[in-house]
């Protein structure tokens, strides 16, 4: 994106990129998507991409990919050991973090599982911003536990706080005067934090968690996975850092932390995962779990062909006007959202436009999930396939009581430099349509529902005939219009 100011009318965001290869779409008849819908047990996670006309469930593994990407694949070495693609990636990523040891691991998921078998024990107290799914899960299984510390700003859906993903100072230093050092493995800090909106920490921020972390000798995490729209808002926001490269940033971050790790998924616009460190003793400890788990210390269960991709990506990542395409999309949604009166998270973070259904569909009691139930008609009225992030993505806990989530949102994710601002009108017009038929929207009872991840798998149906009056309302609208 640049910015260019337009002579006509209203700026919006300016693609730096052309198109050079696409991926024809579907768009199905009302009737079909419901029918789909139907078959998914109500669960975004459970469609047929080819049912699915705009695909904003996530950003991971499905951003663009540029040219200089696909070139770089074909180069990839493919050898067991000793492989030149490694020692490439390893070469890059001490490049622009400033870290010596790299570990590779297949997916971000896969380096929480290496840090909480090494640093997580029975009893641990993990502080962060935000937790994500697979990193608690993590966490818990070795017999830890998270907790939050944010502040307040972090759970308003609405405020013009620019860095709502701040940890919060005060409560970090409590919690660890109130459990001592020895229980504190790490503090981890997520870049972009996921489950709030992808909403960015300050620069200043980190530096004094770091502080903190330094008085009482306690390791700071950084999970990198959404670190590109974290850069561009610390670039945008922080007053002090507006003459700071994003080179210069991503290395103040990166000396910050004592290990960093990502999904190369969305860092890098590829597909893997990475952990980096300059603490030999910190490397040697995890190192044995790449190898147990992943595979051998050179590709850690990654294909050759996407850590070539992910080194370029990582480059690109460094540019400007290639990481602010995802939030000036997503700044452009959530602003024509709110036009129309849809409730959304503000500010506009990265990784999606959140759109809050505990406002949206307010008659839906939480145990009827109502996230999970406006995902599901976004679809149907759409072909826009988007994620619940709500109290279906808890867990329920021992005795089976239902977790009420804090937030009840549906994101629709804006995978990197995928979508055309034609493709975003058209799913802006079908939520603003949706807003003002939301009273048909009824809740979800799950009918198959896993203990762990449930949101995952789980199949639901809905509460009432909901879907049907929903299907025929549209139908009655939009004519034969798809
Ligand atoms: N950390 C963060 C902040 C993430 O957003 C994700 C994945 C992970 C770790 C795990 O990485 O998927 O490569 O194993 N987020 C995806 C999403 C699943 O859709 O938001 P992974």
């Amino acid at each position: 994106m640049s910015k260019v100011k337009f002579y006509y009318g209203n700026d919006v965001p300016l693609e730096m990129h052309k198109v050079r290869i696409v991926q024809k779409l579907n768009l199905l008849p009302v009737e079909e998507r419901l029918k789909a819908m139907e078959e998914a047990g109500y669960n975004t996670f459970l469609l047929q991409n080819c049912d699915v006309f705009m695909d904003m469930l996530t950003d991971s593994g499905v951003n663009a990919m540029s040219d200089r990407q696909q070139a770089a694949m074909l180069e990839a070495d493919d050898s067991y050991a000793g492989s030149a693609t490694f020692t490439k990636l390893k070469n890059k990523i001490e490049e622009i973090f400033g870290k010596k040891y790299f570990l590779p691991a297949h997916q971000g998921r896969a380096c929480e599982n290496i840090i909480s078998q090494v640093f997580v024990k029975p009893g641990s107290i993990t502080p962060m911003n935000y937790h994500f799914t697979t990193t608690k899960s993590h966490i818990v299984l070795n017999g830890g536990t998270v907790e939050e510390i944010f502040y307040d700003e972090a759970l308003k859906i609405n405020s013009d706080h620019p860095f709502k993903g701040n940890v919060n100072i005060e409560k970090l230093r409590d919690l660890i005067e109130t459990n001592g050092v020895d229980k504190i493995p790490f503090v981890r800090m997520e870049a972009g934090t996921n489950l709030i909106g992808g909403q960015p920490f300050s620069l200043q921020n980190m530096r004094d968690v770091r502080k903190v972390c330094d008085e009482y000798g306690i390791m700071l995490l950084l999970d990198a996975s959404l670190l590109s729209d974290n850069l561009y808002f610390i670039k945008e926001r922080e007053e002090s850092c507006k003459d700071m490269s994003i080179r210069e940033i991503t290395r103040e971050i990166a000396d910050l932390s004592e290990v960093i790790y990502f999904s190369a998924r969305k860092l890098g616009s590829a597909r893997g995962g990475a952990i980096c460190t300059s603490n030999k003793d910190v490397y040697m400890k995890m190192r044995e779990y790449v190898t147990l788990y992943e595979g051998f210390l050179t590709y850690g269960g990654m294909s050759v062909r996407e850590m070539e991709a992910i080194a370029v990506g990582l480059e690109e990542t460094m540019d400007e006007n290639m990481i602010n395409q995802g939030p000036q999309f997503i700044a452009y949604m959530v602003e024509e959202l709110q036009k129309r009166g849809v409730p959304v998270v503000t500010p506009p973070g990265g990784l999606g436009c959140h759109v809050n259904a505990m406002e949206f569909v307010d008659h839906i009691p939480q145990n009827e999930y109502p996230a999970g139930a406006l995902a599901a008609a976004i679809y149907i009225i759409s072909g826009v396939r988007g994620m619940e992030r709500g109290t279906m993505s808890e867990q329920r806990d021992e005795d089976g009581t239902e977790i009420l989530s804090n937030m009840e949102l549906v994101r629709l994710a804006m995978p990197r430099r995928v979508f055309t601002l034609s493709q975003v009108k058209y799913a802006v017009d079908r939520v603003a349509w949706l807003y003002e038929n939301r009273n048909l929207i009824g809740g979800l009872k799950f009918v198959e529902e896993p203990s762990v991840l449930r949101f995952f798998f789980g199949k639901l149906t809905t509460t009432s005939d909901w879907a049907n009056e929903l299907a025929a309302k549209f139908r009655a609208d939009f004519g034969d219009s798809l």
